[in-house]
Formats: C-alpha cells, structure tokens, sequence
C-alpha cells in the first residue's frame, strides 16, 4: 500500500498520542500519521518509507527529543528529504535556535510549546493545502508543456503538409508551363528567362524577398492561359486572322481562371490577368493605365518585352543589350511602366550582375520546325511579340553577340533561342516573319 504518510516525533508517549490524535483529525484520511520517540527512529522511518516508495507529506518534531535535538534532526531531514513539509515545536525557543532553524532545516513552521489544539490544526492544514495547490500547479505546468509541444508538433507537421501541398500544386502548374512552352515553338524557354528578368527588376525595386518571389512565379506561369489553345494558332507561320487573334489575346484571363480555384495562386492572379496591360491604357484585357496596373503585371511586361527583343528566334537574331535598353527608355511611360524601367536599366548597366543571372538563363532553342522558313529577315516578329512600338529589329543575321554588363555573351547559335511569350510585334517591317509581322503598331505580346 502506497499510502503517504507524515511522521510525528516526541519523546512523551502522551503528548504524541493526543498529537497524533488532533493531527490524524485534520488530516486527509489516506495519509497515514507514524508516530517515533527519537530522531534515530524517525529516521529510520523515513527511510523506510521512502524504500517502499510512499510519500512523505510533513516531519513534526519536538525541539526537546532523545539524541539529536528537533531543529538538528529537521536539518537532516531537510537534506536528505527535499520538499518534505517540516514544523518544529518548541518550548524554549531563542532567537538564535529560531534563526538557525529556518536558515538550515528550512523550517516551514514553528509552533511554541505547550501547542494550542487549533494552531496546530490550523498549520497542518493550512501547510498540506499548500502543497496540494503546489502540486496542482506543478502537474498543470507539465500538462500545459506537453500541450505546447503536441501542438508544436501538430502546427510543424500541417505546415510541413500544407508546403508539400502548395510545392505540388506549384510544380504541377510549372509541368504545365514546361508543356506550353515545348507545345509553342516561338515561347521554348521563355516563361523561365521571362522570370529572372522579372526577379531582378523586382530587387532592383527594393521589393522583399517574398514579393520578388511572387513576382518570378508570376512571369513563370504568365502565359499559363496559352495551355489550351489550339497549336495551330500559336505556331501559325502566317498572319493571324482576327478571330486567331482576339483568341490568344485571352490568354491571361483564362490563365487567371486556371489558377484562381488553387488558393495557393490567389497572390498571382492579378499580374497574371494583367501582364499586358499598357502604362498608357492601351493594353487589355480591361485597359488599365499607370499605377493601377498591379506592380506584377508591369514587371512582367517589361521582362516579356524585354526577352523578346533580347532573345534569339528561328527568324531572326536577339537584339544587342544597348538596344534594347533604349527601345524600353523610348516607351518608358507608354507602354513600360518608368519605375520598373529604371529599375531594370540600372541593374541591366550594374557590373557583376548579368553574368550570373542573364547568362545563366537557359538559352537552349528547340530547332526550327521542318518547313519553317529560318532565318528570315530579323525585325520580322511573331504576332505575339510585345517589342515596343518602332522598334526595328536589324535585317543581319550576323548581329553582334548579347553584351551583358560589359560582359560579351555567346550568341545563341543556329536554332533560336526561344522568345518570350510577349508582345505585339512592333511596328516591324513586313520580313516573312509569322503572324501579323507586318502590322507597324503593334507591340509585344500579342501571342505571349
Ligand atoms: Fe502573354
């Protein structure tokens, strides 16, 4: 039997008998009340219990007791049996022995002698109360702690599951980029260049990391819409009709609509929808101008137009850097927003930092179709090519190479790099290239 047990120890068998008597009244009837003559024996019973595993609630000892004195023996018990509630009674007491009773045998009470009846019941009962509410406390703490930890457990692993939810909705949706891109000849590679150049004019913004994030997945999936057309239309070696053309030109809403069931995609939506929206107001699909087009959707045009000047096609070469540089500085406010075009200039002409990020682009073309008619004559544009107004892209096939930040990047060879879903051609010289190349005002992103 397990039963928790105070010990009582005084010398005069009556004075313990009536002891244990008003204390075994006000205690708990499980704790059983030992009574001991002698320090030695109350001793020997503490030990006792403590091997077969009883707790021991309270020691109350005589001041006045055979062998060891009260306050000695509580020093004792107050060592080798910590927590343990200690009373010392006493009918002489000093300051000196209080003193050194409460400093060494961390008395928790004194009683004087001869002891009242109902100051003893008071502090007895008082004391156990104590300590129950201690443990109470204590068993609540460890509770508490253990909850907090389930539930650090349990909030880790719906976020570990709510990532892996999110990383494979997104890499599904960037499967279905990738089968875009390899489905339209004219945008191979071009979601993915598309979003490092949103990346660095997002940082060159001053944008926070997770808006520069947002803004790369942006321009990685702005052309998303494309999935469902028909291929006929998006590699149409020729011009388009205007059906053809209002139907690629719906593109972002429908690549709004894929993604907006997917809450993950939520933040998306609006650069997607709007990615070729002009700063003017000449864009579509609903026309907005300036600062109302979402900050997303004017990155990614001016990097859609970009990758489409800058990129090698099956009809003509990439552009170099300089010129295109200029041809963004020309319809700064018309079709490019100007923050997101000085923004990208200053960190187009910053050392250091093309090499790493415009080289490292994946510029691997798929080759040119059989049949298709390349090279033709550069400045010929797909319709879907979103170069800006004017813009005449150099009739020689043997354009200097790409120079990046002072660096002199490798043209792409033989197959062209694949353009940027972007924009309306601009206004190109009719050069056999497909589409509605001949078309002098369009601009970028007409199929992108
Ligand atoms: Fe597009």
């Amino acid at each position: 039997m397990n039963r928790p047990a105070m010990v009582l120890v005084e010398q005069d068998p009556q004075a313990r008998a009536l002891l244990r008597e008003r204390i075994a009244a006000v205690c708990p009837p499980e704790i059983e009340v030992i009574g001991a003559s002698a320090a030695e024996e109350a001793l020997g019973v503490l030990y006792t219990l403590r091997e077969a595993g009883r707790s021991i609630e309270m020691v109350i000892a005589a001041q006045r007791i055979p062998g060891i004195p009260g306050g000695r023996f509580l020093e004792i018990v107050s060592s080798q049996f910590p927590g343990v509630i200690k009373i010392l009674l006493s009918d002489r007491p000093s300051l000196d022995e209080a003193i050194y009773a409460f400093n060494n045998a961390g008395l928790d009470k004194y009683i004087p002698m001869p002891w009242d009846a109902e100051d003893v019941k008071f502090t007895v009962t008082t004391l156990l109360r104590q300590r129950e509410m201690k443990r109470m406390n204590e068993r609540l703490l460890v509770d508490l702690k253990t909850r907090n930890e389930q539930l650090t457990v349990a909030m880790s692993d719906l976020q570990q599951a709510r990532h892996d939810l999110e990383s494979s909705y997104i890499q599904t949706v960037e499967s279905l980029a990738v089968a875009l891109e390899a489905k339209d000849r004219y945008t191979s590679g071009h979601s993915q260049r598309v979003a490092r150049f949103a990346r660095l004019i997002a940082r060159g913004l001053g944008l926070p990391k997770e808006e520069v994030d947002t803004v790369g997945q942006v321009a990685l999936l702005h052309d998303i819409g494309k999935i469902g057309m028909l291929d006929k239309i998006l590699n149409k070696p020729a011009n388009l009709t205007p059906e053809e053309r209002e139907a690629i030109k719906s593109h972002p809403v429908v690549g709004a609509q894929i993604l907006a069931p997917v809450k993950t995609f939520e933040k998306h939506l609006a650069g997607i929808k709007h990615h070729h929206e002009m700063y003017d107001g000449s864009g579509y699909p609903d026309r907005l101008k300036g600062k109302g087009i979402p900050l997303e959707a004017r990155i990614v045009t001016l990097a859609d137009a970009f990758d489409a000047m800058t990129s090698t096609r099956p009809y003509r070469v990439g552009l170099p850097l300089e010129f295109a540089m200029l041809e963004m500085k020309k319809m700064s406010g018309s079709q490019f927003c100007p923050d997101c075009v000085d923004a990208f200039i200053r960190v187009l002409q910053s050392s250091g930092v093309m090499e790493a990020d415009l080289l490292g682009a994946p510029a691997q073309a798929p080759a040119a179709p059989p049949g298709f008619a390349a090279p033709v004559a550069a400045g010929a544009l797909p319709p879907d090519v979103d170069v800006p107004a004017g813009f005449v892209a150099p009739s020689d096939v043997a354009m200097p190479p790409l120079r990046l930040g002072g660096a002199i990047a490798p043209a792409t060879g033989g197959a062209a790099a694949p353009v940027d879903g972007g924009g309306a051609g601009a206004g190109t010289p009719a050069g056999g290239a497909p589409g509605d190349a001949a078309d002098p005002g369009r601009r970028q992103g007409d199929r992108s």
